[in-house]
């Protein structure tokens, strides 16, 4: 998560501005009230609208709306034992909300146990500079605590005393699909890549079919989260936005994101559309293609946006092989990426009207998973080994030993910052 700077609201700085935490930025508009849309709105109010829009209903997909939030209410004594007073070795990660830590849970009570004992649990705590940490805070709590759905992270309990805001997850112990991706020296397998892209769709569709849609507004790779089945959960939900309703035309706010995935539309006038996560997928489908960040500032010129750079590519269709990622040449056939050329330009298209629903993506990549299957079936060179015939969702993972590995440190990888 990002910061947020609200009480600026009012006199918006024009320039972006880049939180030095994480790749996450804040892009400024004037704009901030458009049609029937209550000028009011904000996290409050879309906190409470939430609530009674969600309240006992069940909806499809093996999602769940809860009836009432579910979360166990932590002290900060309890977090700080469960992190053994926040120690830095069982740091994680850390964010633009915060640091997060690996912590551990009674499996039952959810109450702090020892390290070691119980369960780990993903403690994310507020970075003490953070000015709209609250927001987004509030959101999660927000969102998380209502929604329950396979593909996403499932939000534990949470801390508010004082000053102190933290947010308790389950543990996703494969991190996140930027690490895979872009962080290790073994190429990242292509089966695996296209399971948790199908993953992460699902997700995103879910949250899209509800009777109220949401707009996640924060899709990208680091915020797809990785259980120890590799499969996707979306976490982050601190941007999140419930969509336009009937008598509202759209949602305009703040324009935050992260560099290289928000929508052209988003970042010229704030309109935000269920349409603009589906161009942020696109975005990431790009990046699971070709290996290559959505933005990295060392690219040359004209290259640093992986979307400007490679839209010319995906619409000459024998071009599309020339982008994949070599690295891992010999797992995908020329069919899957002609598949994966096809819904990933149809998603980044600069039109959001134009862009599919993420239903259709969904079905799209279960055929192209399809065709993937019987590809590496027959590939003598397969890298990710089915533990379980009837399942193809099962799966052991193992990188290839002695892989010819990228060169990660020539500058082509590397991050925003
Ligand atoms: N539930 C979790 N289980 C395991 N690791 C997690 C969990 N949640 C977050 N992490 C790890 O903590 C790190 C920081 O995550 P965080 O969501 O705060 O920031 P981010 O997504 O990297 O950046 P941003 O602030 O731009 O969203 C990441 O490396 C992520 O992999
Ligand atoms: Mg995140």
């Amino acid at each position: 998560m990002g910061l947020c700077i609200s009480l600026l609201l009012s006199s918006p700085p024009k320039t972006a501005s880049t939180n030095n935490l994480s790749n996450r930025t804040e892009f400024w508009s004037t704009t901030t009230t458009l049609g029937t849309t209550n000028s009011t709105a904000g996290p409050r109010s879309q906190f409470s609208e939430a609530a009674s829009e969600y309240a006992g209903g069940i909806v499809g997909d093996s999602g769940l709306i809860l009836e009432s939030p579910n979360l166990k209410v932590y002290s900060f004594a309890d977090l700080t034992t469960a992190t053994k007073n926040f120690r830095p070795d069982s740091m994680l990660g850390q964010g633009g909300f915060g640091k997060v830590y690996r912590g551990w849970i009674d499996s039952k009570t959810l109450a702090p146990s020892k390290a070691g004992s119980g369960m780990s649990a993903a403690i994310k705590r507020l970075n003490s500079e953070s000015v709209q940490g609250f927001a987004e805070w509030r959101s999660e709590v927000n969102f998380l605590g209502m929604l329950a759905h396979p593909n996403l992270v499932k939000l534990l309990g949470y801390c508010r005393e004082d000053k102190e805001l933290l947010l308790v997850y389950e543990f996703m112990p494969k991190g996140s699909l930027e690490s895979h991706l872009f962080r290790r020296k073994e190429p990242f397998p292509w089966e695996l890549r296209i399971k948790i892209v199908l993953g992460a769709a699902r997700g995103l569709a879910f949250l899209h079919g509800l009777q109220r849609e949401v707009i996640y507004r924060d899709f990208k790779a680091s915020n797809i989260l990785l259980d120890s089945n590799f499969d996707a959960k979306l976490s982050d939900f601190g941007l999140a936005k419930l969509g336009p309703s009937q008598e509202k035309s759209h949602v305009t706010t703040r324009i935050m994101g992260t560099f290289g995935y928000a929508a052209p539309e988003y970042m010229a006038t704030g309109h935000l559309y269920v349409k603009s996560d589906v161009y942020a997928f696109g975005v990431v489908l790009l990046e699971v293609m070709t290996g290559q960040r959505a933005y990295n500032k060392k690219r040359p010129k004209g290259q640093e946006n992986l979307v400007e750079w490679l839209t010319p590519e995906l619409k000459r269709k024998h071009r599309v092989n020339h982008i994949m990622d070599q690295a891992i040449k010999g797992q995908y056939s020329s069919k899957v990426v002609a598949e994966m050329g096809r819904i990933t330009l149809s998603c980044v298209a600069p039109d959001p009207k134009n862009r599919p629903h993420m239903k259709e993506v969904v079905d799209v990549l279960e055929r192209i998973q399809c065709i993937n299957v019987v590809t590496d079936r027959s590939s003598t060179k397969t890298t990710v080994a089915s533990s379980s015939r009837s399942s193809p969702h099962h799966y052991q993972y193992s990188y290839r030993a002695g892989a010819a590995g990228r060169n990660r440190e020539g500058g082509r990888l590397e991050s925003l910052e």
